[in-house]
């Protein structure tokens, strides 16, 4: 399958030259906390701070391509219950980012080497201790550059760990996976799918209901198409056994309501409830008649599995079983509108700007 949507243009292929220090370097700022939807608006383009000068063991690094990540539209407003305050306004967002090394005061890297950053500045260019980067291992080179921040990076590593460590995925399981077509979602039904699970995802179009049958997925929803709880007992009238959460609201309730006795959910996500209050399921008195298990994680946690993950992706793309869904835009100015684009159900797989 081709999973890749990709405008054209300049992107990952071309080369980056070592940042003069007269050149303007941009980054991209939190201008206003957003109300209601997240708007472009509430970012702003703006110029950075001149590079320090590298340090040892550190290195200047020009931004080839950054992940967009939905979580961040939460952590733009104030969450009263969340433990974590709300970014700051004026604060250079983070996600994870492929980097080209153009100087080096490190032994690890030299210029032209590619890296991974797991939380890299919305910024043109930057300076960062080399310990940062993870290396993009020279088995992997020949692999494109998107591989990096969707199956074998940030998002696919969440599925991972949602899907195999939590969610303990087993061959006899019927597994509902919401928010199945965007970043996370497109690897948690494909990871699922390997260990021989009976796979429903849903998404949002036909187009992306036909790609995650592409992926894998025994059958898709059209979460348009009606009532979440009817749409899900129709397309799995025995019930689920697990259901991996990317969405929260109406798909945690239709999930409790079809999930088998000791059924398992596992929360990754409540895409549907950021920027609101975040009410509970209406009907989770079900965990109690259903002895039902639900358990949330959070990736950075789970730092110790990343081995065993990349050992696991890395065979499963090579054997053609994973496939890389994603769609880039062109150009650092567009990160405010890929970020809107990601939330309203505008891209397939994960949103990546190409700088
Ligand atoms: N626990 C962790 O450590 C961790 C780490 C990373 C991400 N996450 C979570 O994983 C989830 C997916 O993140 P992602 O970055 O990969 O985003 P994504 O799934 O690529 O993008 C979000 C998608 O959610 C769908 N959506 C938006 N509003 C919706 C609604 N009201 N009802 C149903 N679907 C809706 C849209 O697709 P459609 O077109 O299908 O509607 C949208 O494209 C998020 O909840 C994020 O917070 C958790």
């Amino acid at each position: 399958m081709s999973g890749g949507v990709r405008e054209a243009g300049a992107g990952p292929g071309s080369t980056v030259a070592k940042v003069n220090p007269q050149t303007v370097i941009r980054e991209v700022r939190v201008a206003r906390r957003p109300q209601g939807m997240v708007q472009a608006e509430d970012f702003v383009l703006a110029e950075a701070a001149p590079l320090p000068p590298l340090g040892d063991g550190q290195v200047q690094v020009a931004l080839r391509s950054v992940g967009m990540n939905a979580g961040m539209a939460d952590r733009m407003r104030e969450r009263p219950n969340s433990g974590h305050p709300a970014m700051a306004l004026g604060h250079v967002p983070r996600s994870d980012a492929v980097l080209e090394v153009v100087e080096s005061r490190s032994d690890e890297f030299a210029p032209g080497d590619l890296a991974v950053r797991s939380w890299s500045p919305w910024r043109e260019a930057d300076v960062v201790d080399a310990g940062e980067l993870r290396r993009i291992p020279a088995e992997r080179a020949d692999l494109p550059l998107e591989n990096h921040l969707t199956v074998l990076g940030h998002v696919g590593f969440t599925a991972w760990v949602g899907m195999v460590h939590v969610g303990q995925v087993r061959e006899t399981d019927t597994v509902y996976v919401s928010g199945a077509a965007g970043g996370v979602g497109s690897c948690a039904v494909q990871f699922a799918a390997a260990r021989g699970a009976r796979v429903i995802g849903s998404a949002g179009s036909p187009e992306k209901v036909a790609l995650l049958k592409e992926l894998g997925a025994d059958a898709a929803i059209d979460h348009h198409d009606g009532p979440a709880v009817e749409l899900l007992r129709a397309a799995a009238p025995d019930g689920i056994d697990l259901f991996f959460d990317n969405v929260g609201g109406d798909q945690l309730e239709a999930a409790l309501d079809t999930l088998r006795l000791r059924g398992r959910a596992v929360l990754c996500g409540a895409v549907s409830q950021y920027g609101r209050e975040g009410a509970g399921p209406r009907n989770y008195l079900r965990m109690i008649y259903q002895e039902l298990t639900l358990r949330g994680f959070t990736v950075t946690e789970h730092e110790d599995l990343r081995p065993a993950f990349e050992s696991e992706a890395a065979q499963l793309v090579r054997g053609g079983r994973l496939h890389s869904v994603h769609t880039v835009l062109n150009g650092f100015d567009r990160v405010p509108e890929a970020f809107c684009t990601l939330l309203t159900g505008g891209s397939r797989g994960r949103m990546i700007v190409a700088a």
